[in-house]
Parts: C-alpha cells; sequence; structure tokens
C-alpha cells in the first residue's frame, strides 16, 4: 500500500539549513530559516531559559504524564502577556499548551473544522506552512493579497475578502512581524480589523508566532487584544520558540476566545479529544522552563531584557540596510519601518541561485531574508552582491 505514496520534496525552508551548513565558505551567509542570531551569528540559549532550566534539574521531581491541555502552570503565565489584564473578556478565555505555533495553528484549523468550518482566507504571501495546514487538513484556502504595491498592509483585499465571507469561514491573520513580509497592520488598521470582524460571522484566527520581536510584547499585542475586545470567538496561536529561544523544544499554546464559560469548557474538551489524537501530549521541558521564568520576577525580567536586546539588534540591521537605499529594483529603504525577522526583496528565483552559488547568500526562493542573519560585519557584502546583481541586470 504504501508504494502508492509519491515522493514529496523536502520542506524548501528546512532544506535551507543544510544547504548552509554543507558550504565551506566562511563568509557565507545564512538568511534562511527564521531563527535570531547576534551580532557574532549565534543563537544562544536565553539566560534565563539556562537559570530556569538548571532549576529544573534540581528540583524537578517527576516526569509523570500531565495530559493533553500540557502545563497549564505554562498556559495562565503567559496568558497576560498574550491579553492583557483586560477584566471584560474573564472568564471567556482559556488555553492549552502545544508542540510549538505550528501545534496551535494546526489545532485551531482542527478545531474550526471540527465545528464546521470549510474555507481558510489568508492573505499571502504568508508563511508557508500556513497553506500546508489548511491543505493538509481538507480546508479550502481563499487567498488575497496580504500587501500593497506600495509595501504597507493591504486592508482593501481583506475587507474584500470578508466581505463575501461567512460563517463557514476563518480568516488567518498574522498578529505581528508578518511572516514572510515585515509588513504589519497600522493600529488604525487593526481597529478597523477588529470592527470589521465584529460585524462578521467569519471566525478569526491569529497567529502570534513573533510577539516580542517587533515594537515590544505588549505593542506586537495591540492587534490580538483589539480582536479578541471585539469579537464573540477567536482562536489565538502563541509560539515561545522565538520570543524565548526555544525552537526545538517547541513551545507554544493555543489559547481559545468563547461567548462564555460554558462554551469555552466545551471548545477546550475538543481541543483536547484533537490533541490526543494527534500528539497525545505536547513537550513538557521548555514550557516547564517558560513557566519558571514567568513565575521569577527577577527571571522575567532577565528575559524581557534578552528580548529587549534582540529587538534592538533587528532594528539596528534593518536601519542599517535602509541606509543602503536602493539597489536595483531592490528598495531597502522600507525595512527601518517593517517589523520582526523578515523582509522579502523583490528577486527572482535567477538572482536567489546566483546570490547563493556566487556569494555564498542563503534565502528563501521568495525573497524572504532574516534581517537576523545580518550582521554589522556582513551587511557590506551583502549589499555589495545585492548591488552586483542590479548592475548585471541593467
Ligand atoms: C520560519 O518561518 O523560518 C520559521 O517559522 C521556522 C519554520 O518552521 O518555518
Amino acid at each position: 500500500m504504501l508504494d502508492r505514496l509519491d515522493q514529496q520534496p523536502p520542506d524548501a525552508l528546512l532544506a535551507l539549513i543544510k544547504l548552509h551548513d554543507a558550504d565551506p565558505r566562511a563568509d557565507k551567509i545564512d538568511l534562511g530559516v527564521g531563527v535570531y542570531r547576534t551580532g557574532q551569528g549565534a543563537t544562544p540559549v536565553f539566560g534565563a531559559i539556562k537559570a530556569a532550566e538548571q532549576r529544573l534539574v534540581d528540583e524537578q521531581d517527576t516526569k509523570a504524564y500531565l495530559g493533553p491541555e500540557g502545563d497549564m502552570g505554562f498556559v495562565h503565565a503567559l496568558m497576560p502577556y498574550v491579553f492583557g489584564g483586560e477584566p471584560t473578556r474573564a472568564g471567556r478565555i482559556d488555553g492549552m499548551q502545544t508542540p510549538g505555533g505550528t501545534g496551535a495553528v494546526r489545532l485551531a484549523l482542527a478545531l474550526a473544522k471540527r465545528a464546521g468550518a470549510t474555507r481558510v482566507l489568508m492573505g499571502t504571501p504568508s508563511w508557508p506552512n500556513h497553506a500546508q495546514i489548511v491543505k493538509d487538513l481538507g480546508l479550502e484556502l481563499v487567498t488575497f493579497a496580504h500587501a500593497t504595491d506600495e509595501g504597507t498592509a493591504n486592508l482593501a483585499a481583506l475587507k474584500d475578502a470578508l466581505a463575501t465571507a461567512g460563517d463557514t469561514d476563518v480568516v488567518l491573520l498574522h498578529g505581528c512581524c508578518h511572516n514572510p513580509t515585515g509588513i504589519d497592520y497600522t493600529l488604525a488598521q487593526w481597529d478597523e480589523i477588529a470592527a470589521l470582524l465584529a460585524e462578521s460571522a467569519v471566525l478569526p484566527v491569529v497567529d502570534l508566532a513573533y510577539q516580542g520581536l517587533g515594537e515590544g510584547m505588549d505593542e506586537d499585542a495591540y492587534g490580538v487584544r483589539k480582536v479578541a475586545d471585539a469579537v464573540p470567538e477567536a482562536l489565538i496561536a502563541q509560539s515561545c520558540d522565538k520570543n524565548f529561544g526555544l525552537y526545538r523544544d517547541r513551545v507554544g499554546a493555543l489559547y481559545v476566545l468563547a461567548n462564555d464559560g460554558d462554551e469555552l469548557t466545551r471548545i477546550l474538551s475538543n481541543g483536547h479529544a484533537l490533541a490526543r489524537a494527534a500528539w497525545s501530549m505536547p513537550p513538557d521541558h521548555g514550557a516547564a522552563a517558560v513557566r519558571l521564568v514567568l513565575n521569577d520576577p527577577k527571571l522575567t525580567e532577565q528575559w524581557l531584557d534578552e528580548l529587549q536586546q534582540m529587538r534592538a539588534r533587528i532594528r539596528q540591521v534593518r536601519a542599517t540596510l535602509a541606509q543602503a537605499g536602493q539597489l536595483g529594483n531592490v528598495d531597502l529603504r522600507p525595512l527601518a519601518q517593517q517589523n520582526g525577522m523578515f523582509a522579502t526583496l523583490p528577486l527572482s528565483k535567477e538572482q536567489i541561485d546566483t546570490l547563493r552559488r556566487d556569494h555564498g547568500i542563503y534565502m528563501a526562493g521568495s525573497g524572504r531574508i532574516n534581517v537576523a542573519g545580518l550582521t554589522m560585519d556582513n551587511i557590506p557584502n551583502f549589499t555589495a552582491a545585492l548591488a552586483e546583481l542590479a548592475a548585471e541586470t541593467v
């Protein structure tokens, strides 16, 4: 039976990691998969996480099962960072732990499907795994343009998509640090989106995978909180893989906003059943470490400080790139206004291949770059390569 399966290509983004690792050039530049790097090109474990892990080693006295909801201490400690302290939503929100942000998005869409959803509206370009999850769940993907030609978020396109949608539709939004463009909705646009969603029967699913890497933990949650204030129901996919640097430990949470407490309990019982049938229980270690960080004011301060340093470095790289201005048809100036680790450059497949072959610069086939892969040392090489491309194209 299994020989009926066709060969599948490796995930393009993850395959880049191996290609880059195999390149012997000392000055190669990895702008591929979305992991943060320091000015020295490292992806270290957060000091606050190291301290929490040490505490786990010293004090954790069992690794016995928790249940499909995972570590609820973790889920509840993280919740105020996502939703703020807003009392009007009290009793209408709860969550469960998931394996990373992907697990949370997957569970959100599986829950929506169980509840009768048939279509997912999504701005493109988007993180490639979004479409893969939609397809794998047998839902129909309906796309609209995420960005305008001027490099701003295209609210009109979202409005048009919502205008023709109804109560079997989901809209999948990025809460902040849009992956892959870095182009976020403005605060005023979020106000409008929240008002639109309040009038619509469409279920909002917000992917908040990069909270804290844009403007700040609170600032980056503006859209999520606005939407949560306005709508009766929503699903929020959260990840600690980036903002706690726990990538391979797979630390995420799905938060459910429901009409009332009874509905919330019913929805979460479905979440638990789906999780049980998929991964049974989420991995514990990373979530336990995050819980310890968030329950200890000193470690929390240390974590927020480390996150602030990441953010400042990303902003510094963006500002430095922007100073390089226009190189051929690549205008780097808007990068200073965009958010998070990603930006998408208008490069052809041939140009992306040339950058890899001739300059050892690795980026996704979509032209997405991870700006955190750039340092003050390698930015000159990167912009020189772009300038050379531009000269070749004239
Ligand atoms: C990315 O977009 O590079 C990250 O979210 C990693 C991933 O899983 O794709």
